[in-house]
């Protein structure tokens, strides 16, 4: 029996964070300079993530997304991937990582059974990456998605969080590097979540601007025809020459109606929405003992309850601005977006 949430949402898909730490800062996630860290003795350790991975995919959970903070610091990370690869019921392991250490690592996952990596890219021009993700490593993160390439990841995604005067003028050069570099280029609305305390309604670019200023260049892009997964954050467009594009209009026009994701922080709470004010401890539990049995239906019962939709109804607050300010987040690191997997 499938399990659904209240508004008959299946549990179908995890993120794992694994890890709250980050070798970037990017505004739209880690403007500051210093943060609260999980203590290192509550991060789960490999063989835990994995076993609490077997429960979700016994209530129904399909495919896992690693991400973080930046996932590539977990040190061995390929040990991971292999024992969620070998999974029988997961029919899909997939990276979310900035690229900063792909090069040296993309072999490795991919000989672990890593299905899909996306990579994040905001700016192709690097004194922009180091004004924008106060980081010199913009050249490692070009060669981590050369290096995937050739490792064997077809069907590399790129991620790009388009920012008003920040990087909104490189649309169609990120569509060019896209094109050459065979991977797929997706636009993401500015998310006012936890950790972008920089966000306003202003510096959003939406969804209806974006592909007016590719179709001044391009011509008008269409709906990509084909079997879509609605589950699926983001809405795949094809522009006249056949270039293939997303969009993750997460802001203005929010998919929440149709999210089957759950998320799972690095020290183990479980989180039924990107915005979610409470979460579930599963780390005790685990740690003093408690079968598979007793973690599932402690699931069970919080996605049973589940009615979270979280940007839609940020979507219906006068006056927007950022989720939380940093003393928010101080006092609880689980709201940052780095803590809680992007
Ligand atoms: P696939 O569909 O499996 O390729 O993955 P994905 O697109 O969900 O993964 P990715 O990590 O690339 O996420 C893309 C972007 O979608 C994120 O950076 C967020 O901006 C947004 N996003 C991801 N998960 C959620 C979510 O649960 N809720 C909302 N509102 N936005 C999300
Ligand atoms: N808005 C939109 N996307 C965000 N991400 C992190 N913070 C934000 C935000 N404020 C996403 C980026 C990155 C992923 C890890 O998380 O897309 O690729
Ligand atoms: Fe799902 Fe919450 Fe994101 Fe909406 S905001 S899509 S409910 S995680």
């Amino acid at each position: 029996m499938v399990l659904a949430d209240r508004l008959g949402r299946p549990l179908a898909s995890l993120r794992l964070s694994v890890t709250d730490r980050c070798n970037l800062r990017c505004r739209y996630c880690m403007p500051g300079d210093d943060y609260v860290w999980l203590p290192r003795a509550s991060i789960l350790s490999f063989e835990e993530a994995d076993r609490l991975i077997g429960v979700f995919a016994r209530l129904g959970v399909r495919k896992v997304r690693l991400t973080g903070g930046e996932p590539l610091l977990r040190q061995q990370l390929e040990h991971l991937v292999r024992l969620v690869a070998s999974r029988r019921e997961i029919a899909d392991v997939a990276l979310t990582t900035n690229g900063v250490l792909l090069a040296r690592t993309a072999g490795r996952l991919r000989e672990a059974g890593l299905h899909r990596v996306t990579v994040s890219l905001d700016t192709l021009k690097p004194e922009r990456f180091r004004a924008f993700a106060k980081s010199e490593r913009h050249a490692d993160v070009l060669a981590g998605i050369a290096v995937a390439r050739q490792a064997g990841f077809a069907n590399l995604k790129l991620n790009t969080v388009v920012i008003r005067g920040f990087n909104d003028d490189e649309l169609c050069d990120l569509i060019e590097y896209g094109r050459a570099n065979e991977a797929e280029v997706r636009f993401i609305e500015y998310m006012d979540v936890g950790g972008a305390t920089g966000w306003s309604t202003d510096l959003v670019v939406a969804r209806r601007e974006i592909l007016g200023v590719l179709a001044r260049k391009y011509g008008p892009a269409k709906p990509a025809t084909g079997a879509k997964d609605p589950a699926a954050p983001a809405d795949q467009f094809v522009l006249p020459d056949g270039t293939r594009f997303g969009i993750i209009a997460s802001t203005t026009e929010p998919f929440c109606r149709t999210c089957d994701r759950a998320r799972l922080t690095a020290d183990g709470v479980f989180y039924r929405c990107l915005y979610a004010e409470d979460g579930l401890d599963l780390r005790a539990p685990l740690r003093a003992g408690a079968s598979d049995e007793q973690l599932a239906a402690m699931i069970t019962h919080r996605w049973r309850e589940r009615t979270d939709r979280g940007a839609e109804l940020r979507l219906a607050v006068p006056e927007r601005g950022a989720l939380y300010q940093l003393a928010a987040l101080r006092a609880d690191p689980h709201r940052e977006m780095h803590t809680r997997g992007g």
